[in-house]
């Protein structure tokens, strides 16, 4: 069995990673800390809470005791970091929370690593999930490469990217076995509906605005979760040590076909809204989000041509298994919509 301490498991990518190791693997034994933050959902990985693979663990990766603790007593063969606060509107109005896990926290971790290192000779790895808006904003040309240097333009970026370098650092001070990986625009299910498309899913559902930000025309590059998922648990297996990767699918889109595309689809499924109109007269211009990055989009030749990665879902099967999975899901939607969600709101979009 291999061991892997997880972090953020509770969470949209981290829940879908956990899943997939333990229903398409047989060889994997999971410990997964969570500070069960407003986006950390134990609903999210219910089936698994009497699995023997399964063990929780509350916590902050913060923690430097417990996460010291952990790392004594289950001795993990990986660590995969995906804790962290994710969403960059919420990083715009209160960036302390992301100087705090994505920085602070990543730094206890390591030194936490570099400590279970030394003094076990493990032969450890630590996987650190990052994100393409380290890169900052592209033009209508071009794409990220490993090489592109950073340029992070939101607190959020920016708090991914000073994790970056810590843990590119650690690699080359301590020589300690750390991996980075840079990924686009996630999307499928178990994603919070502060983020573009289950929030568009989750208002068209209930005739509420759709509120696009600026002139709509901003793009991302999306890619299906499971996929990014696969990349994750390749790259951890057999990339070579203080390696990076970036990882996408070549989906880009402007954020307004996107809207459309939704819309459409809801329409055909479930028939006009009561009132008779189209989804699509639900779209609101709403002001712009500050410092709005235009465009991202990833080149992953790289993870393609030395681990054979390729995505398996394209977008269109991609946003239809994704909206299927909201229609069927309706009860998790109502329950992560609470109070704290609805104030989210409110302050958000007024
Ligand atoms: P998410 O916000 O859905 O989940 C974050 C999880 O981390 C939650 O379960 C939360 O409870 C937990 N957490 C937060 N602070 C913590 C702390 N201090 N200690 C322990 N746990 C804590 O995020 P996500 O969208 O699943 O993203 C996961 C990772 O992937 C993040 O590091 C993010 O930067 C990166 N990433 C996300 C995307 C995307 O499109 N969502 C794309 C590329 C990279
Ligand atoms: O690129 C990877 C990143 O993708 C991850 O690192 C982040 O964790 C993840 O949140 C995501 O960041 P984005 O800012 O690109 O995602 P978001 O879903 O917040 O927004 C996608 C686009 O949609 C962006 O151009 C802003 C726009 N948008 C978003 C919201 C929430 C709207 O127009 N209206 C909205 O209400």
């Amino acid at each position: 069995m291999k061991t892997v301490l997880v972090t953020g498991g509770l969470g949209f990518i981290g829940s879908n990673f956990i899943r997939l190791l333990l229903n398409d693997f047989s060889d994997y034994h999971i410990i997964n800390l969570d500070a069960v933050t407003y986006a950390g959902n134990p609903e999210n990985l219910k089936e698994f809470t009497a699995d023997s693979r399964y063990l929780f663990a509350h916590g902050d990766i913060g923690d430097r005791e417990l996460v010291d603790k952990l790392l004594q007593t289950e001795k993990p063969d990986f660590i995969v970091n995906f804790a962290a606060e994710s969403h960059v509107d919420r990083s715009i109005t209160g960036p302390a929370a992301f100087i705090e896990t994505n920085i602070v926290g990543t730094f206890t971790m390591l030194e936490a690593f570099r400590n279970y290192c030394g003094e076990n000779d493990s032969k450890c790895r630590f996987l650190q999930v990052s994100t393409d808006e380290v890169y900052g904003s592209l033009g209508a040309e071009g794409y990220f490469l490993e090489t592109t240097p950073y340029s992070p333009n939101s607190p959020y970026a920016a708090s991914k990217a000073s994790a970056d370098h810590l843990v590119r650092a650690y690699h080359h001070t301590y020589k300690l076995d750390t991996l980075i990986t840079n990924c686009s625009n996630n999307y499928g299910p178990l994603q919070f509906p502060e983020k573009l498309i289950p929030l568009m899913i989750s208002n068209a559902l209930e005739g509420l605005a759709l509120p696009v930000y600026g002139d709509g025309k901003n793009v991302r590059d999306w890619l299906y979760v499971e996929d990014h998922c696969r990349a994750l648990e390749l790259v951890m297996n057999q990339a070579q040590s203080g390696v990076t990767y970036n990882i996408g699918g070549r989906n880009e889109l402007e954020n307004i076909e996107l809207v459309k595309l939704l819309c459409n689809s809801l329409d055909r499924r479930l028939g006009l809204l009561p009132d008779g109109r189209a989804r699509t007269e639900l779209i609101k211009f709403v002001g712009d989000r500050k410092g709005h990055d235009q465009r991202y989009a990833i080149d992953a030749d790289k993870i393609r041509k030395d681990l054979g990665w390729e995505p398996q879902t394209n977008l269109a099967q991609g946003m239809e298994m994704t909206i299927d999975w909201y229609l069927d899901n309706q009860e998790w939607l109502n329950q992560v919509r609470d109070g704290s969600y609805q104030k989210y709101y409110q302050e958000m979009y007024g």
